[in-house]
């Protein structure tokens, strides 16, 4: 048995804004199934505090020179029972509003000293130096919030732990200006590019890259394609240099939270065996948005943050054609307000056929992705995605861009056992071909029903890649 410390900056049920919360309670959810020993460490916002009913306080310190003690609190994940550390510090974490970023969407300007002392205490955690009786061999950091963690693993008492840096997305680096070192008590020494040091900046994600063990990414292609230019955001040299530490580990998903015979948000359940149930849903769906009831319209589904990165631009290129065509919308989002601007005046002007909910809902995203008949998703760059392997599950097949996890998991249509529609090109007339492409089969019900159901008995949980994980680990350890 490992003692495995995992260490994030968001966790679902607790506080979640992407793809990382989902994974933060699904793969250790799943170590700990495998038998290990396997603990969460998270801030204390004022949301998780909320929520945790039952925590009480196990230690009591200091984690920069001269700084006001922080107290670390242990508690139980709700559903999976997996212990979580809470790092309670309201003067950094207690704020309304979000965890990165302020109400009108800014970032918080003393995030490096945020996430700069959830770091360090990881590295606490994982070094005879840890402020409790247990003291993690593995520490496995996410992203740039934890990517100082490595640093100041070097910095403590042995024995120390390793660890394991796990990139959900490139584009998100945390870099800041160099001065923080001082407040960080990063010895000078280490501002190099060989280092902290990433283009005269402190780059928290960079310093995770530079000193973890093993670089992981959330999936095989994302591993590759993060190793040149296009995408790799600068990173590229680095990963290229530790290639032989890189590897690409499939996210799974939550299998009884995404689960349509059991999933407590929808008014209509269904199985593989009686679909139909599903066409009820879509009713009961077009008519909660205000969409014009029609069993055979086409119903598309988006679920996304509204970014660049998600493509979505490209899709409101395509849709006036799409719409004439008899199609129906209907987005979920938020994001950049440029897109959620245009995404409002779609609706507007279609009114009946495109339906936009601006804002996060936990629930909504679950109706559409049970109630819509195909799903969207033309990322310019995925890291991983789950939202395809959620639209799989639920039977309604995904429109990916083959890049990153879309390529990974999602076998095109035109193969045998396709699971969804896949597309190369990142331009509306290749995803408007592949969205036509999708109707013209969902039109064609046995096609369909095929597709819908290779996707629906696809394993997409997480035993195989949390193995994986347990291998990676017990190489290095
Ligand atoms: P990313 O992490 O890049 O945003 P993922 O596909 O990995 O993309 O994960 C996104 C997660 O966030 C999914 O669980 C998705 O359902 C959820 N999500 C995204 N936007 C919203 C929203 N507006 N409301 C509710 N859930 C959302
Ligand atoms: C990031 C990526 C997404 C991935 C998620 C969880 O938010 O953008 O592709 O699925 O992390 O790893």
């Amino acid at each position: 048995m490992t003692r495995i410390l995992f260490v994030t900056s968001e966790v679902h049920p607790l506080i979640k804004t992407g793809g990382l919360a989902d994974v933060s309670a699904s793969l250790p959810a799943a170590l700990q199934a495998l038998g290990e020993d396997v603990r969460l460490l998270i801030p204390g916002y004022n949301q998780v505090l909320d929520a945790l009913k039952t925590k009480k306080v196990v230690a009591t310190f200091s984690v920069f020179t001269g700084q006001a003690p922080v107290r670390l609190l242990s508690a139980k994940m709700p559903n999976t029972n997996v212990p979580v550390y809470v790092l309670d510090a309201p003067e950094y974490f207690c704020r309304v509003a979000g965890p990165y970023q302020y109400q009108l969407g800014g970032d918080w300007p003393d995030n490096p000293m945020r996430f700069g002392m959830l770091s360090k205490v990881a590295a606490m955690l994982g070094s005879a130096d840890s402020p409790i009786a247990w003291q993690a061999e593995l520490v496995h950091c996410n992203d740039w919030q934890t990517g100082l963690t490595p640093v100041y693993l070097q910095l403590m008492s042995a024995p120390r732990a390793k660890s394991v840096m796990t990139v959900h997305n490139i584009a998100f680096q945390g870099n800041f200006d160099r001065d923080w070192i001082k407040a960080l008590e990063i010895p000078a020494a280490h501002f190099n590019m060989h280092g902290v040091e990433f283009h005269g900046n402190l780059s928290f994600l960079k310093s995770g890259l530079q000193y973890a063990d093993r670089i992981v990414t959330v999936s095989p292609t994302y591993a590759h394609e993060i190793q040149a230019t296009e995408m790799g955001y600068g990173m590229q040299g680095l990963l290229t240099a530790r290639k032989a530490d890189v590897s690409g580990i499939l996210n799974g998903i939550d299998e009884d939270e995404w689960d349509a015979s059991t999933d407590k948000h929808l008014e209509v359940r269904y199985d593989v065996s009686d679909l139909a149930q599903k066409t009820q849903g879509k009713l009961a769906l077009q008519k909660r948005l205000g969409l014009e009831v029609n069993e055979h319209a086409p119903l598309l589904g988006v679920v996304s943050r509204l970014t660049y990165q998600k493509g979505l631009d490209l899709l409101l290129e395509c849709l006036p054609t799409l719409l004439d065509s008899g199609a129906q919308l209907a987005v979920l989002g938020s994001g950049d307000a440029e897109f959620e601007r245009r995404y409002l005046q779609l609706a507007q002007r279609y009114s009946g056929r495109v339906s936009v909910t601006i804002g996060f809902n936990e629930a909504l995203s679950h109706q559409i992705m049970a109630g819509t008949d195909i799903f969207l998703m033309p990322s310019r760059f995925e890291p991983c995605g789950l939202n395809q392997m959620y639209g799989m599950r639920y039977g309604t097949p995904p429109v990916v861009r083959r890049t990153g996890g879309l390529a990974d998991s999602v076998i095109n249509a035109s193969l045998d056992g396709g699971t969804g529609f896949v597309f190369d090109d990142a331009g509306a007339q290749a995803l408007q071909q592949t969205i036509k492409w999708a109707i013209e089969c969902y039109r064609d019900e046995n096609t369909f029903r095929r597709i819908q159901l290779n996707g629906m008995r696809k394993d997409v949980g997480w035993r195989h890649s949390a193995q994986l994980y347990l291998e990676l680990y017990n190489s290095i350890l």
